[in-house]
C-alpha cells in the first residue's frame, strides 16, 4: 500500500505524477500530491497551468470511483468543484462554478480544475483531481480570464499544506455523499452555484452569438442552455459564454 500524502518542491505535472506512481505501486485511494512549483502544469485541453513558487495550492487527488459508470463521471467534476467552494467559503470567499471546470469569484478566476479518469470496461477505475487554486500570489500574467487569488479577494493569505487539507477534507466527505448515492443534494447545490444559472447570457458558438439561460448540466457533463422554448446541449468546446467581473 502507498503513502497518503506526497509533498515534493517541484514537479512537472502533479496530475502526471501520481498517474505514473500509479504504475508502479498500489495507492490508497485518497491519496494526494502537492507541489510547490511545476514546471509543465497542465489545464482543460491544451491550457498549461501556471504558478508562483510555493505560493499556491497544486494538487492531485485520487480515487477509485469503480460504482461510477464512465457515463457518469460529470458527478466527479461536481463533487470536486463544490468542495473547492466549501474550502474558500471556509476562508471567507464567495466563489461560483463556471462550466465545466473554472471557479470564479466576482473579480475573475481563482481555482482550475483538471480531472482525468482511466475507464475499464465502461466504469471509472480511477480519477486523478488536479486543483489548482491561487493563495498568495498577487500577479498574474494577463489571461483571457483575469485571475485572482485569496489574498487579492481578502488582503490575507493563507498557508498552502493547511488548504490543501481542508480541500482533501472537503472532497473526501462529498465523494461519500456521492458513493452514497446522495446525487440530489449534490446536484441541487452545483445548480445554486453555477456561474450564471437562470440569467440571461450571451454564447458564443462557431456559428455567431446567441442569448440564452443555462439550466444545468446533464450527467452526460453537458450544458443544457434554453433558448426561447428549446433546450439545447453543448459540449466542452462547444461554445463560450460571456464572463462579468468587478473593475480593478
Ligand atoms: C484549468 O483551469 O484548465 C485546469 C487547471 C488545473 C491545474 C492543476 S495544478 C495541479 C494539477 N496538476 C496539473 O498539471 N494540473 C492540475
Amino acid at each position: 500500500m502507498g503513502m497518503r500524502w506526497i509533498k515534493h518542491d517541484s514537479l512537472a505535472s502533479t496530475n502526471n505524477w501520481l498517474s505514473e506512481l500509479l504504475k508502479q505501486k498500489d495507492l490508497h485511494e485518497g491519496t494526494v500530491v502537492i507541489a510547490d512549483y511545476q514546471d509543465a502544469g497542465r489545464g482543460l485541453g491544451d491550457h498549461s497551468w501556471v504558478s508562483e513558487r510555493g505560493e499556491n495550492l497544486l494538487m492531485s487527488m485520487l480515487l477509485f470511483p469503480a460504482f461510477l459508470s464512465a457515463m457518469r463521471q460529470f458527478h466527479l467534476s461536481r463533487v470536486v468543484s463544490l468542495s473547492i467552494c466549501d474550502a474558500l467559503e471556509t476562508l471567507g470567499i464567495e466563489a461560483r462554478i463556471k462550466w465545466p471546470n473554472d471557479i470564479l469569484t466576482s473579480k475573475g478566476k481563482i481555482a482550475g480544475i483538471l480531472i482525468e479518469h482511466s475507464i475499464t470496461a465502461g466504469n471509472i477505475a480511477h480519477t486523478i483531481a488536479g486543483i489548482g487554486l491561487n493563495l498568495n500570489q498577487t500577479e498574474f500574467p494577463v489571461f483571457h480570464v483575469p485571475a485572482t487569488s485569496l489574498r487579492l479577494e481578502s488582503g490575507k493569505g493563507a498557508d498552502v499544506a493547511s488548504v490543501g487539507e481542508l480541500v482533501h477534507t472537503r472532497i473526501w466527505s462529498r465523494y461519500v455523499d456521492l458513493k452514497a448515492g446522495r446525487t440530489a443534494a449534490l446536484e441541487r447545490e452545483y445548480l445554486d452555484r453555477l456561474y450564471k444559472a437562470g440569467v440571461l447570457t450571451v454564447f458564443y458558438t462557431a456559428e455567431g452569438a446567441f442569448e440564452g439561460t443555462i439550466e444545468g448540466v446533464n450527467d452526460y457533463g453537458e450544458l443544457l442552455v434554453r433558448q426561447g422554448k428549446e433546450t439545447e446541449t453543448f459540449g466542452h468546446g462547444a461554445l463560450r459564454m460571456e464572463l462579468e467581473f468587478d473593475r480593478p
